[in-house]
C-alpha cells in the first residue's frame, strides 16, 4: 500500500470486475447507437451557473453536493454532477437545433461528481451512460426512450428491476398544483427545514422517507388530478405506446425525481436487490431547461442509467456476463533465442487481430504457464532451444492439454483456424 488511498467515496475500478463496467457500458449504449443516437462528449467542469440554472438552486445536488470551485483566473466552474444541462448547452452552442433535423439525438457515456454520505451504492465519483433527445414534443420519444432502457437491461439479464413512471404536468397545470400543495403543506406539522422546503419546492416534500411526515401527508391533493388535458393525454399515449412494446411499468404518482427541470414524463428503473440505494437509472421530459440556459423552446426527454449501480444489479442477481477471455493466445519462450522468436510471433498474431499475450520478465517455465493460465487463454505457445533448432514451436491446448508441434512458418495460421473452429 502507498501512503495515498482513493478520496472518500471513490473506488478503483480493476480488472477483473472493471471488465463489468465496460460491459454494461457497451450494453446500454448499443441500443441507442442503433436508434440513431450520435456519440457527444462535453467537459468534465462546466461553469457553475449552468447547473444552478438547468438543474436547480433549490435542490440538493446543486445546494449542497456540487463541487463548485473558482479557478485562477476567477472563472466559478463546477466538476459536473449529471449530464442533462451540459449536453444541451453543448447542442444549443453548436446549434444542432438550427440544422432541420429534430429531435437531436445524443449519448454519452462519463463521470460525475455529487458530494454525498458515501453508502453502498452511492459514491462521490460515479458513472452514467445516457441520451437526450432535444426538440422535440412526441410521446413516442419518451415511449422510445423507456423501451431502449428497458432493452438494455434485458439484454445483461436483469430481471430484478421495475420502471416507475409518472407525469409531473407542465407549466399550465403544475403551478395550480403547486399552489394546492403548499396550501396543504403549510398546515402541518414539519421542522424548519421542510418548512422552507413547502416554499421552494414544494413536490420534494412528497418524497420524504421519514414515517411521521408521511404519516401527515395522507390526503394532501395529488398532481394526477391536477393534470391539465393537454398533459393527460400525453401521459396516457406513452403509457400506451408502451404497453403496446411488452414494457411492464408501474404508475407511481409520488415520483418527483431531484432535478427541477422535469415536465410531463418522469421516471425511474428501480432494482429489488439493491437496499436504500435502489434507483439504477432515471429521467424524464424537461420541455422548459432550453429556456432556462437562455436558448430557445426546444421541448425534450432523456435519461441516464447509473453504470456502478447497474453492475451491482448484475451481482445482487447473480449474473456473470459472458464476456469472452482477453487473451487467446498466451506465449512462453525458454531462452534468449526463443525470446525474440516469440515475441515476433506474438506481434504478428496481434496484427492478425488475436488477442495474444507474452510471459515477459523472463520468468521460467512453471511461473510462465501460471500466467498462461490466468490468462484464459485457450492456447499457448512454448518453444525452447531445441524446438527453434527443429524450425518449430509447441501449441499447447489449455482445455485438453494436448501438445503438438508446429512449424514456424505456419504458427499464425495454424492458430488462426484453430481459434475459429
Ligand atoms: P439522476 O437520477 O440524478 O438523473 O441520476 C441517474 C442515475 O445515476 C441514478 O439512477 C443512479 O443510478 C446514478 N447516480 C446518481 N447519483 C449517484 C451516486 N452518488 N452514486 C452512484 N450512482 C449515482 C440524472 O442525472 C439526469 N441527468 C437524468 C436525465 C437525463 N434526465 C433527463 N435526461
Amino acid at each position: 500500500m502507498s501512503t495515498f488511498q482513493a478520496p472518500k467515496g471513490t473506488y478503483d475500478l480493476i480488472p477483473p470486475r472493471s471488465a463489468k463496467f465496460l460491459a454494461v457500458r457497451e450494453a446500454i449504449s448499443a441500443p441507442l447507437k442503433n436508434s440513431g443516437y450520435g456519440y457527444i462528449e462535453t467537459p468534465g467542469f462546466e461553469n457553475v451557473e449552468l447547473f444552478a440554472r438547468g438543474v436547480g438552486e433549490s435542490t440538493d445536488i446543486v445546494s449542497k453536493e456540487m463541487y463548485a470551485f473558482e479557478t485562477k483566473g476567477g472563472t466559478k466552474l463546477a466538476l459536473r454532477p449529471e449530464g442533462t444541462a451540459s449536453v444541451l448547452r453543448a447542442a444549443l452552442e453548436a446549434n444542432l437545433h438550427k440544422a432541420g433535423n429534430l429531435p437531436v439525438k445524443l449519448w454519452y457515456s462519463g463521470s460525475y461528481y455529487r458530494y454525498e454520505r458515501p453508502q453502498a451504492g452511492r459514491y462521490r465519483h460515479f458513472s452514467q451512460v445516457g441520451a437526450e433527445a432535444i426538440g422535440a414534443e412526441d410521446p413516442a420519444l419518451d415511449a422510445e426512450l423507456i423501451i431502449l432502457a428497458d432493452q438494455a437491461y434485458r439484454t445483461l439479464g436483469l430481471r430484478e428491476f421495475r420502471i416507475l413512471l409518472n407525469s409531473l404536468g407542465d407549466k399550465e397545470c403544475r403551478p395550480v398544483y403547486r399552489d394546492a400543495l403548499q396550501g396543504f403543506l403549510r398546515e402541518l406539522d414539519l421542522d424548519e427545514d421542510t418548512r422552507r422546503r413547502i416554499e421552494i419546492n414544494p413536490l420534494r416534500v412528497l418524497d420524504d422517507k421519514r414515517a411521521d411526515v408521511q404519516k401527515q401527508l395522507v390526503g394532501a391533493p395529488m398532481l394526477r388530478d391536477y393534470l391539465c388535458d393537454a398533459c393527460k393525454a400525453y401521459h396516457e399515449e406513452v403509457r400506451e405506446l408502451l404497453t403496446a412494446a411488452g414494457v411492464a411499468f408501474e404508475d407511481d404518482e409520488k415520483l418527483v425525481r431531484g432535478l427541477d427541470y422535469y415536465t410531463r414524463t418522469t421516471f425511474e428503473f428501480v432494482h429489488d436487490g439493491l437496499g436504500s440505494q435502489s434507483a439504477v437509472g432515471g429521467g424524464g421530459r424537461y420541455d422548459g431547461l432550453s429556456e432556462m440556459i437562455g436558448g430557445p423552446e426546444l421541448p425534450s426527454v432523456g435519461w441516464a442509467l447509473g453504470v456502478d449501480r447497474t453492475v451491482l444489479a448484475l451481482e445482487a442477481e447473480g449474473i456473470e456476463l459472458e464476456l469472452p477471455a482477453s487473451t487467446s493466445v498466451f506465449a512462453v519462450p525458454l531462452g534468449e533465442e526463443a525470446r525474440r522468436v516469440l515475441f515476433g510471433i506474438v506481434t504478428e498474431l496481434r496484427r492478425e487481430g488475436i488477442a495474444t499475450d507474452f510471459a515477459f520478465g523472463g520468468r521460467g517455465l512453471k511461473g510462465a504457464m501460471k500466467s498462461a493460465n490466468r490468462s484464459g487463454a485457450r492456447y499457448t505457445i512454448v518453444a525452447g532451444e531445441r524446438d527453434l533448432g527443429e524450425g518449430v514451436v509447441q501449441i499447447k491446448n489449455m482445455e485438453s492439454g494436448e501438445q503438438s508441434a508446429v512449424a514456424l512458418g505456419l504458427v499464425v495460421e495454424e492458430l488462426r483456424s484453430r481459434l475459429s473452429s
